[in-house]
């Protein structure tokens, strides 16, 4: 166990100890041997009247627990009489907090000269008399240690506390220079702001909280910095609840804005305003030489010509253009996405797929037959991993992530994407175009499956203000967005956003508050906030794949957009869409309908925004789709199963008919993927087993994996606890699964 921080033979002055924090620490120094000196003026908390009654009380609790304590009842301001009882009582002096204080809270102009002075003198002034008092027998003893009490009300400011918030801050600038000058004769000085319930906040917090802070969660901190073992100099640390953390300066690395033969201007600051108040790769300095070494480096700059143009626009992303070398090729940090059945349905929720619309019930429906994952969400999977940070990491480029934009989009797929799985992303700068205004990155994302590549993304990432760095404005590495034919669309689908569809959308990753948050929607000058690109792209792509594929997703090869214009929850989204062969191009207009139209399809020549413009999808031609496809049931273990349940059926089937009585519609799923449907009638006649969906209706419809079909079959798995798993789905009357084990085991010997 740590040894006891003990502080016998140390002599602690604690002003403003008769009631609040004060007290706690005068108690708990005195408990740990210190003999304390309890200063309090005793007057009420606007700093009126006086009273020896507060400093009373906490000596005669301390003397009363076996400690040692004398009472002081001057104001602060009489710092020498203070610090002369420490020395008449004890001899010496060896710790200061100055924690006296008072409050006289108005809002600015209502500030009265009274209501400054006095705060600046109990506050400030105090501090600095008590501590100046004590000073010198510090320095002689060679020991010191002491502590200024600032405020969060200073450190960030609050309404109506001008007073207060200048003199606490004026605290920390007093610590920060004694801890500097106290140095050599090891006297230590910190400041803290604690949070805690006393008199003082007693109009402020709410009551149960004013309860819950208690002063004594703040003493322990108070009671280590000043303890002799203690390194801890100029530090500045926010307190309370039982929680420490402390603080420190954060500048960016700034910009030069002169050039040497050329005066400073004021459209030069503003032209690099971008650059100066860029906090990425910021410095942490720590002392005034750090400061001043970088005033020196820029003078040095700006005499050997490095001064940077006045008319130079600022860069969110800064590297010379040779710098870019090191940056195409980069490979970021492979991200590993995984996904189940849950984050498949809620990206197609996200993305408008509804009930509404019986063949949506594919994507957001784990029991559907053919339940399957809209080819767009490879793009999701995909963007964990380039907005996984690896972006800032990019070498020779510094990226504001605050200035990006998503401009385009490519996705290409490999096979549909699994309903469920794993996947590992691996994300790769290909190249960086330069357009002026901005900066292009290109991304190319491969996504895979174990050893299997299941599709590719293309990110191009725009850096607002970044261009202009005498960089190529087009890449042979991109995919081109292609104009729409100049005709009228051959089709258009509408669908109506709905209020929550960005909060809906967000679900499935992309959490930037941008799309949630009015106050930061607005900061990044929005009336409010704006809808996904991405979830638009996902409105688009549905529409297409319904209106030319029928929602076949194995039929979906590739889609490039660019993103034109922001959309807002709640608006209308119509997707202008034009075949040509297995290209479908298309664009996306926004409207604001209402009431709405929902998912009509309709042609109109409307006049709304565009916000997708140059796409396209292509698509798998019919032809391929059915050559790929196995004849359904070949290379399955479970046909044979089926086959031999028929052939048995023929000699018994009458008694398991009247034993069961339903009929079993199976979907055998192969690798996630729709394999094989059978029924197995035991319902009708003396029961029958065929190939394809129940003719009429089935009483239970089950899902399984082929693997899955064939250990049930064999006994290794019992289907309630595949069911309870998830391994196992069934519709319908659920009940009747339970005779599943009966049928199987006794019908299916091989
Ligand atoms: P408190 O009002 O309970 O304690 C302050 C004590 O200082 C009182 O006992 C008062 O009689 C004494 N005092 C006032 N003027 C004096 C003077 N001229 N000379 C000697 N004693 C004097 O308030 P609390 O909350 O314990 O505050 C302690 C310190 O912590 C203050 O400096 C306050 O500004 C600071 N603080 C407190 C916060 C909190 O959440 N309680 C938040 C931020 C800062």
């Amino acid at each position: 166990m740590a040894s006891m921080l003990r502080f016998d033979g140390r002599v602690v002055l604690v002003t403003g100890a008769g009631g609040g924090l004060g007290r706690a620490y005068a108690l708990a120094f005195a408990e740990r041997g210190a003999s304390v000196v309890v200063n309090d003026l005793g007057g009420d908390f606007t700093g009126v009247g006086k009273s020896s009654f507060a400093a009373d009380k906490v000596v005669e609790e301390i003397r009363r627990k076996g400690g040692k304590a004398v009472a002081n009842y001057d104001t602060v301001e009489e710092g020498e009489k203070i610090v002369k009882t420490a020395l008449d009582a004890f001899g010496r002096i060896d710790i200061v907090i100055n924690n006296a204080g008072i409050l006289r809270d108005r809002s600015f102009s209502r500030i009265s000269d009274g209501d400054w002075d006095i705060i600046q003198r109990v506050h400030l002034r105090g501090s600095f008399l008590v501590t100046r008092a004590a000073w010198d027998h510090m320095k002689k003893q060679n020991f010191g240690r002491i502590i200024m009490t600032s405020s969060a009300s200073g450190i960030y400011g609050n309404f109506g506390q001008a007073n207060y918030c200048a003199a606490k801050l004026g605290l920390l600038g007093l610590s920060n220079c004694l801890a500097v000058e106290g140095k050599k004769n090891n006297i230590h000085c910190n400041t803290i702001a604690p949070a805690a319930g006393s008199r003082m906040t007693q109009t402020i917090l709410p009551e149960d909280l004013l309860e819950a802070l208690k002063p004594d969660y703040v003493a322990p901190l108070v009671l280590w910095l000043c303890h002799e073992s203690c390194e801890e100099n100029g530090g500045l640390f926010e307190v309370g609840a039982g929680w420490i953390g402390k603080l420190r300066w954060e500048r960016s690395l700034g910009a030069l804005v002169r050039q040497k033969t050329q005066p400073m201007t004021p459209e030069a600051v503003k032209a690099n305003w971008t650059k100066i108040c860029d906090f990425d790769n910021a410095t942490k300095p720590r002392s005034i030489q750090e400061s001043i070494g970088s005033i020196v480096e820029a003078l040095n700059k700006i005499n050997s010509g490095e001064g940077v143009s006045a008319n130079q626009t600022s860069h969110a992303a800064s590297a010379a253009p040779s710098g870019f070398a090191g940056a195409i090729g980069h490979k970021l940090p492979p991200s590993y996405a995984s996904y189940a059945e849950l984050d498949t349905i809620m990206y197609a929720l996200g993305v408008g797929a509804s009930v509404k619309e019986p063949k949506d019930m594919k994507f957001i429906y784990e029991g559907s037959s053919d339940f399957s994952c809209l080819p767009t969400f490879g793009v999701i999977l995909a963007q964990k991993s380039v907005m996984g940070g690896g972006l800032a990491e990019i070498p020779g480029l510094s990226i504001n992530l605050a200035k990006i934009l998503h401009g385009e989009q490519y996705l290409e797929l490999y096979k549909p994407i699994p309903r469920a799985g794993k996947l590992r992303c691996e994300p790769l700068v290909v190249d960086i175009m330069d357009k002026g205004s901005g900066l292009v990155l290109l991304l190319d994302v491969y996504s895979y499956s174990e050893e299997e590549l299941i599709c590719y993304n293309q990110f191009s990432i725009f850096v607002v203000g970044s261009g202009g760095f005498g960089g190529k404005r087009t890449s042979d590495k991109a995919k081109a967005a292609v104009a729409v034919p100049d005709r009228p669309p051959d089709a258009v689908l509408t669908d109506a956003t709905s209020l929550n569809q960005a909060a809906l959308y967000r679900l499935s990753g992309d959490w930037n508050p941008l799309h949630i948050d009015p106050n930061f929607a607005s900061l990044a000058g929005f009336d409010k906030p704006i809808l996904h690109g991405l979830c638009t792209f996902g409105f688009s792509a549905r529409h297409v794949l319904q209106q030319f594929a029928d929602n076949d997703v194995s039929r979906f090869k590739a889609i490039k957009v660019r993103f034109a214009k922001p959309v807002y929850p709640g608006q209308t989204l119509q997707t202008e869409m034009w075949k040509e062969g297995n290209r479908i191009h298309f664009q996306t207009k926004s409207e604001l309908v209402f009431p709405p139209p929902s998912h009509t399809l309709y042609k109109v020549q409307e006049t709304g925004d565009i916000v997708i413009s140059n796409a396209y999808v292509d698509l798998v031609p019919v032809s391929a789709v059915s050559a790929k496809t196995p004849s359904e049931g070949s290379g399955l273990q479970s046909t044979l199963v089926f086959k031999e349940i028929g052939r048995r059926l023929q000699d018994i089937g009458q008694e398991v008919v009247k034993k069961v009585g339903a009929v079993f519609e199976w979907h055998i799923t192969k690798g996630e993927n729709p394999a094989a449907k059978w029924t197995i009638d035991l319902k009708t006649g003396s029961g029958k087993v065929y190939q394809g969906p129940a003719k009429g209706s089935a009483d239970v419809t089950i899902t399984l994996s082929d693997d899955d079909f064939m250990e049930v079959v064999l006994g290794k798995l019992d289907p309630q606890k595949a069911f309870f798993s998830g391994r196992l789905k069934a519709r319908g009357n659920i009940l009747l699964s339970q005779k599943l084990q009966m049928i199987l085991k006794d019908y299916a010997k091989l």
